[in-house]
């Protein structure tokens, strides 16, 4: 088990080879993309990664305004003076460390320019406003999550980002997997572990008719987490599994019978 072998990081239980593919990205300077739905791990494996190789980490959760600069830096007032502050990106590669772009599909444009030669065999960041142009140094490595179960066709990765990055699909993990991890993190018991897990399944598979994405590990965390601190089970299913996952009665109605279907 993989907590028994890094006890002293972030938690992170393997789904497959994906530590494997990351140690081996990061060693031969390659960027890599987490593709993956929302809540399945892909940050809390790049916080493990990050400190099981020990290298700094500056995450960057990106948004539909987030600019070039937001990434690189910018000069700002401070008592008076001009001073150059660098971004998340800059201070990365400066220190060698990985800059992790949560979402990189929604910020803006302009940062694919920064992009493309950092994450082609150039590994160079150019600092327009100050005149640096920055060789990143071996240890730096760029990872990048994006979520294709949005199908939002104006913010698709265009391919000559994509075809930057070596890929790592996630997916929700498989039962021998996730009940641990939802035991773990929540401390809730096994048996109600194994049956949240169960109505989890089910849940996934009414994806695309009637849900956008299936119910993520944090919520099924969420709902544990309520149960484990005495919450009444459809109280809490109610709270971090029904309402989180849908606004519309029949769906919920659905949910709910399947969730009765589990527990009886
Ligand atoms: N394989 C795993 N090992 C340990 N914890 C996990 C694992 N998968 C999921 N988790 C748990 O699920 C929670 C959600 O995972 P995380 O925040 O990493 O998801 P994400 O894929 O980054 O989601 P998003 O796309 O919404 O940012 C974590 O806080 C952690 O508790
Ligand atoms: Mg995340």
């Amino acid at each position: 088990m993989n907590d028994l072998t890094h006890p002293d990081l972030p938690f992170y239980q393997p789904v497959a080879d994906e530590c494997a593919v990351f140690e081996m990205a990061q060693a031969k300077a390659l960027p890599l993309l987490l593709k993956g739905p929302t809540g399945c791990g892909k940050t809390r494996f790049v916080e493990h990664m990050a400190a099981r190789l020990d290298l700094p980490l500056y995450t960057v959760a990106c948004h539909d305004d987030l600019s070039a600069a937001d990434l690189i830096g910018r000069y700002l007032l401070k008592g008076g003076e001009t001073v150059w502050v660098d971004g998340p990106l800059t201070r990365a590669v400066r220190m060698g460390g990985i800059c992790y772009l949560d979402e990189v599909v929604e910020a803006r444009k302009d940062v694919t320019v920064v992009l493309h030669p950092l994450t082609d065999d150039r590994r160079r960041l150019v600092i327009d406003k100050t005149r640096e142009e920055l060789v990143a140094p071996e240890s730096f490595m760029l990872v990048a999550s994006y979520n294709p179960g949005y199908q939002n066709i104006l913010k698709k990765m265009k391919p000559s980002t994509r075809q930057r990055f070596v890929s790592v699909g996630f997916d929700f993990p498989a039962p021998e997997v996730e009940v641990p991890v939802v035991m773990r993190e929540s401390g809730l018991a096994e048996d109600p572990a194994r049956a949240l897990v169960r109505l989890a399944g089910g849940i996934r598979k009414l994806t695309g008719m009637d849900l956008e994405e299936g119910v993520s590990t944090r919520l099924l965390i969420y709902a544990a987490t309520l149960m484990a601190s005495g919450m009444p089970i459809a109280r809490a299913l109610e709270a971090a599994i029904i309402e989180p996952l849908s606004d519309e009665a029949d769906v919920q109605q659905a949910l709910r019978d399947l969730a009765s279907a589990v527990y009886g």
